[in-house]
């Protein structure tokens, strides 16, 4: 299967098909890279599956995802009264929250769906139901626009030729646009920068390996495949001259929690004296954690680590630990990188003066 002419440069991690009757089209990035397929979600259990399942992840994509989610759990509600389909918005929401704990746009995004029909009683259901929808629209749209605004954001802190190493995915996989960390990528492939990325594989689910290395290869940039035990040495080399992730969650002072192995990145750039950027969009903070203690950190199957990709690798009974993110403390972030632009130093007097009152 000729994935580039699938998939095109533009990535369509999902799309919305039709009218408030429609249905939610994504890619299952858990049969990436080897195999491209879309799915279809036409009631909300198939979104809160494919939320669960990693179908679909990335904190901007759970949060997209989850909206159309609430719409699809609508399509049934159209004809009974409006305290009724309001009580139904509730349930979804509360349904789809139970998901995923981690990635705080995931809550942002439902939270925003159920303001809005607080915000207009008066609309009858099918009137709410075409508005939720728009909203839900508006949301993917916005996202794309962050993804821009956070490339260009970050690509000046970039020279040309750099070395630049990211961990899990952060690309328009796990957005509606081209990204996070690699919307910096790509903007400063784009301006002639001739950076080079290094992924790490990112255990146990490899999103680095199997969605970042897959996403730069089909833009035609550089990358190099690390395993994640690598990356400090990769440093001592030094073919790494700043890293770039994502995040899940960022509380008020900073604290950004990103997929497992975030942190040991960090601490290692920092005895490297490399400077660790986190990008994210204003979605992604949570000021309502005054630090990143406060975050709660997805546990998933042990099946995961001993089990990866249908083959033993440990045996049988074995006790397993595994969270699915960690937090990096702020003193180990030297910029966030946001579409309302860079947060540095790392504090919260920073955070809320880039964010303004409004964080989202
Ligand atoms: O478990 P995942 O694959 O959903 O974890 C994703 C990450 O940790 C990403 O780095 C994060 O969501 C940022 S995506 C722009």
């Amino acid at each position: 299967m000729n994935l580039e002419n699938q998939a095109g440069a533009d990535v369509a991690t999902m799309r919305w098909v039709g009218g408030t009757d429609g249905y939610l089209k994504m890619i299952d990035q858990t049969l990436l890279p080897t195999e491209f397929r879309e799915i279809e979600c036409r009631d909300v259990e198939t979104v809160w599956e494919a939320i669960k399942k990693l179908r679909v992840r990335g904190a901007p994509a759970i949060g997209i995802a989850a909206a159309y989610g609430v719409v699809l759990a609508l399509q049934t509600g159209a004809g009974t009264e409006r305290p009724d389909f309001d009580q139904r918005l509730i349930e979804a929401a509360t349904y789809l929250s139970e998901s995923r704990p981690t990635a705080v746009n995931l809550f942002w995004a439902l939270e925003r769906m159920q303001k809005l029909a607080e915000s207009s009683p008066d609309l009858s259901n099918p009137e709410m139901h075409k508005l939720l929808l728009e909203e839900a629209q508006l949301i993917e749209v916005e996202d794309l626009k962050m993804c821009h605004q956070i490339g260009e954001v970050g690509a000046e802190l970039l020279s040309k030729g750099d070395g630049v190493l990211t961990h899990c995915n952060a690309g328009g996989l796990a957005t509606s646009g081209g990204g996070t960390a690699l919307a910096v990528f790509f903007e400063a492939a784009r301006q002639g920068k001739q950076i080079h990325v290094y992924a790490d594989e990112t255990r146990p689910l490899l999103q680095g390996a199997r969605l970042t290395t897959w996403e730069l290869m089909q833009r035609g940039i550089p990358v190099t495949l690390i395993s994640d035990s690598m990356a400090g040495w990769v440093m001592k080399e030094q073919k790494i001259q700043a890293v770039v992730t994502g995040a899940d969650r960022i509380a008020a002072n900073g604290d950004a929690a990103n997929k497992i192995g975030t942190y040991s990145v960090a601490l290692l750039a920092s005895l490297h004296d490399i400077p660790f950027y986190i990008a994210a969009p204003s979605s992604t903070f949570d000021l309502s954690l005054e630090s990143g203690e406060e975050i709660p950190i997805e546990e998933r199957l042990p099946e995961e680590i001993t089990n990866g990709f249908g083959k033993q690798t440990a045996p049988d009974g074995v006790d397993v630990y595994n969270p699915a993110f960690d937090v990096t403390p702020a003193k180990y972030i030297q910029g966030i990188i946001t579409e309302r632009g860079l947060i540095e130093p790392v504090t919260k007097e920073e955070v809320l003066r880039v964010l303004g009152s409004d964080p989202a």
